[in-house]
């Protein structure tokens, strides 16, 4: 059995050809940057984040560092943020010369652990990450916040349409931020990102963030980076958009499946939420045997892998920040236990049971071998 973990040709069904026709009218064009293809996906995109505004930027790295520069973060700023996440988000905030204070992750919710989060002192933002597509308890965060009168800046690239009592992540902080790259829930085809706010004055500064500082052509009143959303790439984004509801629920069906199929092995899950609201960009399982299962799965096809095997408190380019092993006993736990099953909305019920029974598979020959 051979189970792929991304299937391009299948997000594009139904939508190539409006897609390539759109593309061929740009590039005919010649209005390659910013304009009226990159203003449609964003009204859209903003629309579904229930957010007034969305500004389209070339990453989800970029979204996250301009969206704590639009928001006034100054060096030495206290930025509390999880010690489990993906390595850009830890990196945005250091490129900012503010300072990222970790916080050890939830054992159930592989999240922020928010009462570890309400011991700390004087911080400046909150960066949550709503990792692996559970979003984050934002009642109690924006609490906690408001008792620090710290901004928070949501990392929501592995979480598209999740929602937190009824409301999409990205609507809660003061700017929420998405990468599109092509392995997320929308995924553009090539590197963008895009960041959500309500506040227009966030919006304005943003939009001269991305744009070299202008607001007006040859008027540069802010230092600024080049960060647009491309135009090819905000085509493929909006073609993609009206699918992604559906595609999320195909998600938690196949997580359903696996939660259902494996439950009995010696294995744990991330808490699912409430119903309805996890978009499992990543459906993690937890097993002390991890490297010998994913070993197995990979041997017989089926593309499993580790998001993600050091956490940032051992990585290398964080060592200034003075940490050692033994810091964040959950974070540095889910980086031995995580493996990642392939999921992807267009997998077939008669795959997704053929990877919960290679999963059988391996743990009946591991009790055999250990008997
Ligand atoms: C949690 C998280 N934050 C930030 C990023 C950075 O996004 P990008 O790769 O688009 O720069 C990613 C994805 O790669 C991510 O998963």
């Amino acid at each position: 059995m051979n189970v792929k973990r991304y299937n391009y040709e299948a997000q594009f069904a139904g939508i190539s050809g409006t897609v390539e026709q759109a593309i061929g009218k740009a590039l005919l064009s010649g209005n390659y940057i910013l304009g009226t293809d990159v203003d449609s996906f964003e009204a859209d995109f903003a629309a579904y984040c229930d957010t007034r505004y969305c500004i389209g930027v070339n990453s989800g790295t970029d979204a996250l560092i301009l969206a704590l520069q639009a928001s006034g973060v100054a060096p030495g700023n206290r930025i509390a943020v999880q010690a489990n996440t993906f390595f850009a988000t830890v990196a945005a905030i250091c490129l900012t010369g503010a300072t990222p204070v970790l916080v050890d992750a939830c054992p159930e919710t592989f999240l922020m652990d928010l009462d570890k989060l309400a011991t700390l002192d004087a911080l400046d933002f909150i960066l949550p990450v709503h990792l692996f597509g559970l979003a984050t308890d934002m009642d109690r965060l924006l609490e906690i916040a408001g008792q620090h009168g710290a901004q928070v800046i949501e990392d929501c690239a592995q979480a598209h349409g999740a929602r937190w009592a009824g409301r999409p992540v990205g609507s809660f902080g003061r700017v929420g931020c998405f990468s599109f790259h092509p392995s997320k829930n929308l995924a553009a085809a090539g590197d963008a990102g895009g960041c959500v706010t309500g506040d227009a004055t966030v919006d304005q500064r943003l939009r001269m963030l991305r744009h070299l500082g202008q607001a007006e052509q040859n008027d540069h009143t802010i230092v600024a980076r080049n960060s647009r959303l491309d135009v090819l790439q905000s085509i493929v984004l909006r073609a993609k958009l009206p699918s992604l509801d559906e595609w999320n629920q195909r998600r938690r069906e196949i997580a359903a499946r696996f939660r259902v199929g494996l439950s009995g092995l010696p294995v744990s899950f991330q808490a699912e939420g409430e119903p309805g609201t996890h978009v499992y960009h990543l459906f993690q399982l937890a097993t002390d045997n991890r490297d010998a299962l994913l070993n197995a799965l990979l041997a017989q096809g089926i593309d499993a892998t580790v998001r993600y095997p050091v956490p940032i408190h051992l990585q290398p380019a964080y060592a200034h920040l003075g940490h050692a092993k033994g810091d964040f006993p959950v974070a540095e736990r889910l980086a031995r236990q995580l493996l990642c099953l392939p999921i992807r909305p267009d997998m077939s019920d008669a795959e997704a049971d053929g990877i919960v029974e290679a999963v059988h598979h391996y743990f009946e020959g591991a009790s055999g071998h250990a008997a």
